[in-house]
């Protein structure tokens, strides 16, 4: 059901105009309790040349001549605006049909069939700190994937581990330095050693030679420091693991960088057929000055391949295997340039499936005191803030709802549901200063508050004992919910559905997280201001109970996209 579609068609049908200049735009909240869609004229005084409120004059007459009055209850001219209201009995009564009828299916489309879209997140650096900056990557990718893959998209995963790179050759000295003796090698530990070479290498230049040589003899196959190499990678990624469990978030595949070593002979290749690869201070480069960008590296001087290298190996690589739709990238917004010049150089190779690699940048995480510093230790890590946020949930539940059964599974959903939703609450493209004392909030605009709010409908549902709404919704009087707090929800309900596409079209999730709080927000005054459960009024009761049962449905699909958990007690 879609009424904005039709109110189009109708004002196309009376005017003739193409369906590109129709805009309709649904009225602003706070106007909303007299009309539901505006059309605005101004918008046609080019195609008319007329004045804009004799064109919404005109418009209106034309209208109101075959208006379809089942749909449309009111309209009205006001100045260059055309106004109109739809019949809430009517429009109410077919969005909650929908949702009892379609229950789990209610938000899938189709628009996705037979495309493969595949999303590279999260993606963080073996031997470095998994930090609260990279939880940004792993938090928007996952819900965009979620989003895709309700819209019928196959959907797949990669985690793009940086597991190769000059940075094992640090580690591997620091470790040869100072950490062999050391028997419990975690992740700890290896965080120390990493900051610990960058404090001494400042003073002691001789330590990054060292470092490249470690790195060169990786690169040559030594055994001890590939072994060391897969010892690092074994203890990094079992920790990363634990976080991702944490979290509840999968991946289809994990690929790091270090699987295309033996397919960077190919890139060089082609980009010497192509006559792309020129030298540069014995370095070999692509030269992008004609697009304004600073060259793409592709080899160093000692023939060592790179981050770009590796990355245009790997699209190839999944252009082969996955034969992509779209391929999908997130990271912070400090790596626009990488991902601009390695998307051009595959242009510039000829394939031109590079038009579909999309990068996808959020804003910076910085610190209260400035910017995270991998290298100086200035770091959060990503795991002391889910245990920090798991045990705040823990002693709030200890102090409001001590007899609660489950409190340590309960804790864990709404301590990670609160970090999931701070990190998506804002545009991606904002950047963040992390506070503790944010991040750990859970009063106003919060995932618990959405969490409550989804407990708070389950309570009701329980309290009625009703279970068979396919039964009850045969027999609803709809008009019980045209006062202006169901009318509210009504419609925020059936908006979603666009937020949905909305939000894969702009490829952010605060469309929708955005929209879930309106959604607890109007509930929670619609709970306020009504009785529900009124066993004197079984028609008043039953309306509005359909009414929660549907707002408990589509709140649930969306905490599903958005990878937050739910319970049903708090
Ligand atoms: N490992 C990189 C980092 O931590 C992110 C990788 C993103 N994905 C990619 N294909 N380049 O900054």
């Amino acid at each position: 059901m879609d009424f904005k579609k039709k109110l189009v068609n109708i004002i196309k049908k009376a005017i003739d105009l193409e369906e590109r200049y129709i805009v309709i735009d649904p009225v602003p909240r706070n106007f909303m309790n007299d009309f539901d869609y505006v059309l605005s004229c101004f918008k046609l005084v080019k195609i008319f040349k007329k004045d804009p409120n004799e064109i919404a004059v005109e418009i209106y007459e034309k209208i109101s001549i075959d208006l379809d009055l089942k749909i449309l209850e009111k309209i009205e001219v006001f100045n260059a605006y055309v106004n109109f209201r739809i019949n809430r009995e009517l429009f109410t009564c077919k969005i909650i049909r929908e949702i009892v009828n379609k229950k789990e299916n209610f938000l899938k489309n189709n628009i996705g069939k037979n495309k493969v879209v595949l999303f590279d997140y999260s993606s963080p650096n073996i031997a470095k700190p998994f930090h609260v900056g990279h939880l940004r990557s792993t938090i928007i990718g996952n819900v965009l994937k979620n989003i895709f893959k309700v819209l019928g998209y196959k959907t797949i995963s990669i985690n793009h581990l940086g597991d190769w790179g000059t940075q094992f050759g640090k580690l591997i000295t620091a470790y040869k330095l100072w950490g062999n003796k050391e028997k419990d090698i975690n992740i700890n530990f290896l965080n120390k050693l990493y900051i610990k070479f960058h404090k001494e290498s400042e003073k002691n230049k001789e330590l990054n030679k060292t470092a490249r040589d470690n790195f060169i003899k990786m690169q040559n196959d030594d055994p001890e420091n590939i072994g060391l190499w897969k010892l690092f990678n074994n203890i990094s990624l079992s920790e990363f693991k634990k976080s991702y469990e944490n979290l509840g978030i999968n991946f289809d595949f994990y690929i790091g960088e270090s699987f295309f070593n033996d397919k960077m002979d190919f890139v060089i290749k082609e980009l010497n057929k192509k006559k792309l690869l020129i030298k540069s201070n014995d370095a070999s480069i692509v030269d992008l000055s004609d697009y304004k960008m600073s060259p793409c590296l592709i080899l160093k001087s000692d023939g060592g391949t790179l981050y770009p290298t590796r990355d245009i190996a790997a699209a190839i690589y999944r252009m082969n295997k996955f034969n992509f739709y779209k391929c999908i990238y997130v990271t912070a917004i400090d790596q626009n340039l990488h991902f601009a010049q390695f998307f051009k150089v595959l242009e510039l190779m000829g394939y031109k499936w590079a038009k579909n690699l999309i990068h996808v940048s959020y804003g910076l995480v910085n610190l209260e005191d400035g910017k995270i510093s991998t290298r100086h230790g200035k770091i959060i890590l990503m795991q002391d803030l889910l245990n920090q946020a798991i045990d705040n949930a823990k002693k709030i539940i200890l102090e409001k709802n001590p007899k609660l059964k489950n409190k340590d599974k309960t804790a864990e959903i709404i301590g990670i549901n609160s970090v999931i939703f701070n990190y998506i609450y804002n545009s991606r493209t904002k950047n963040i200063i992390f506070s503790w004392e944010r991040a750990l909030n859970f009063e106003g605009e919060t995932g618990p508050y959405v969490q409550y709010t989804f407990v708070r409908t389950c309570s009701i549902l329980k309290k009625s004992k009703l279970t068979d709404f396919d039964k009850l919704i045969k027999d609803i009087d709809f008009n019980v919910l045209s006062d202006n707090i169901s009318w509210k929800i009504a419609k925020i309900l059936y908006e979603f559905k666009e937020k949905i596409i909305e939000s894969s079209e702009k490829l952010e999730p605060c469309v929708i997280s955005r929209h879930i709080m309106n959604l607890a927000q109007a509930f929670n005054e619609f709970y306020r201001d009504n009785i529900i459960l009124d066993n004197n009024n079984k028609k008043t009761r039953d309306a509005r109970l359909i009414l929660v049962y549907c707002v408990n449905m589509v709140l649930k699909l969306c905490l599903d996209i958005l990878g937050m958990k739910t319970c049903e007690t708090m």
